[in-house]
């Protein structure tokens, strides 16, 4: 080539770069996004820093977030107890809604201003979000930001625990503890949908009230005058005309667990879902013998890698029951961006009564009920 040639090819690589870049800068914004600089006990050591978001990739979609449900992994994350380590530094909130503001040049099936839904894992406690356009779906039709926020990991994991796991049939006795928690009020509603007659155990009157309005038949509080959990059994026994719960669903663990082995039918399935108690029980496998029962492990997620087209099932399975009204998560208080670490901290407590969320960019739901 020419030396001359050489110099023209040089300066129109040079500008097509420049280009590139100028329009990348100009489509970079600015945002405010939590982030967890080190790993810490404390989850007051994040911080609400002011960052530049970039353009997305050929295959993201820009999200500007509405709202972020608050879980306990997100917590967890922090902490480094869960056993997904984003790199630091991160920003917890793994599910999130919120309206589409770009697209990248690969993705054809999202349009700007669409309204969506993403199970992030971490990244939504931000005002915007770069994410893969396979990980959005549209929101349901008829859901606010806040409810759409919280659905999909709630009742996908009922889901999956019910029907997949727990095989619930229609007339069964159905026993929810947690049920005043985000998955155990999901099984609360979705037992109920599968027309099981759902007893519910929480820590709280309160609590309890808003779980026996939204459909439970029988409500149970398992606090003990010491502080403990449990007491229930025998209440169980007598509303199950002395036979036990045919599915216990059980997010709680520890004392709670052990209790259930005692008030449960022949051939009963004992779905466990989490220790929020902070204990891993031990079974007696002679009562395992004695009863028939199965004592059986749910991961809702694993469920559908391991299952890839059951799990797609599934999800439509739920995003259906969002779109037609029929299932909807409570949401019981909505925080602003910058008091996220109150948010985690009312779960922690216990306070929650479903869900809470983060909201964003103004966004403000409008709550059936709120608790403080
Ligand atoms: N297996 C899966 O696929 C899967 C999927 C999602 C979540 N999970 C797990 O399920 C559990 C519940 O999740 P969630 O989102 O429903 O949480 P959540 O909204 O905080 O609900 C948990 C419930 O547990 C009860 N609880 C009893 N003892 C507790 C304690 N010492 N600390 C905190 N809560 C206590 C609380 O009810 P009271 O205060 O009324 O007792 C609370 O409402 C977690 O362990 C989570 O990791 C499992």
């Amino acid at each position: 080539m020419r030396r001359q040639d050489q110099i023209s090819s040089f300066c129109y690589a040079a500008r097509l770069f420049a280009l590139v870049i100028g329009a990348l800068v100009t489509m970079s914004t600015s945002i405010r996004t939590y982030r967890c600089h080190q790993i810490d006990d404390d989850i007051t050591t994040i911080s609400l820093d002011e960052v530049t978001l970039p353009a997305p990739a050929p295959d993201e979609v820009q999200v500007r977030l509405k709202a972020c449900a608050v879980n306990f992994p997100d917590i967890l994350m922090i902490q480094g107890k869960y056993q997904k380590k984003p790199p630091l530094p991160f920003a917890p909130g793994g599910e999130a809604a919120g309206d589409v503001v770009a697209v990248g040049s690969d993705v054809s099936d999202i349009r700007e201003g669409d309204a969506v839904i993403m199970g992030c894992g971490h990244g939504g406690f931000a005002e915007a979000i770069n994410i893969s356009s396979d990980s959005v779906r549209p929101m349901p039709p008829g859901m606010d930001y806040a409810a759409a926020a919280s659905f999909q990991t709630a009742y996908l994991t009922a889901w999956v625990a019910l029907t997949c796991r727990g095989h619930l049939q229609a007339g069964e006795h159905l026993l929810v503890h947690g049920a005043t928690g985000g998955v155990g009020m999901a099984a609360v509603d979705l037992g109920k949908h599968l027309d099981a007659q759902v007893i519910a155990t929480g820590g709280r009157d309160d609590k309890l009230a808003v779980v026996k309005s939204r459909g439970a038949d029988h409500v149970i509080n398992y606090t003990l005058p010491d502080g403990k959990l449990g007491g229930f059994r025998d209440e169980v026994k007598a509303l199950t005309g002395g036979n036990g719960a045919d599915v216990v669903y059980d997010p709680v663990g520890g004392d709670v667990f052990d209790e259930s082995m005692r008030c449960v039918n022949i051939d009963a399935r004992l779905l466990t879902i989490g220790f929020t108690s902070g204990r891993w029980p031990q079974v007696a496998v002679n009562l395992i013998l004695i009863k028939q029962l199965s004592v059986i492990g749910v991961r809702a997620g694993e469920f559908g890698r391991t299952y890839p087209e059951r799990g797609i099932e599934n999800q439509r399975a739920i995003y259906d029951l969002a779109a037609s009204g029929a299932i909807s998560p409570y949401v019981c208080r909505a925080f602003p961006l910058e008091d996220a670490i109150a948010a985690m901290q009312m779960l922690e407590s216990r306070n929650v009564v479903g869900k809470c969320v983060v909201t964003m960019n103004d966004y403000k739901p409008v709550l059936d009920h709120s608790i403080d």
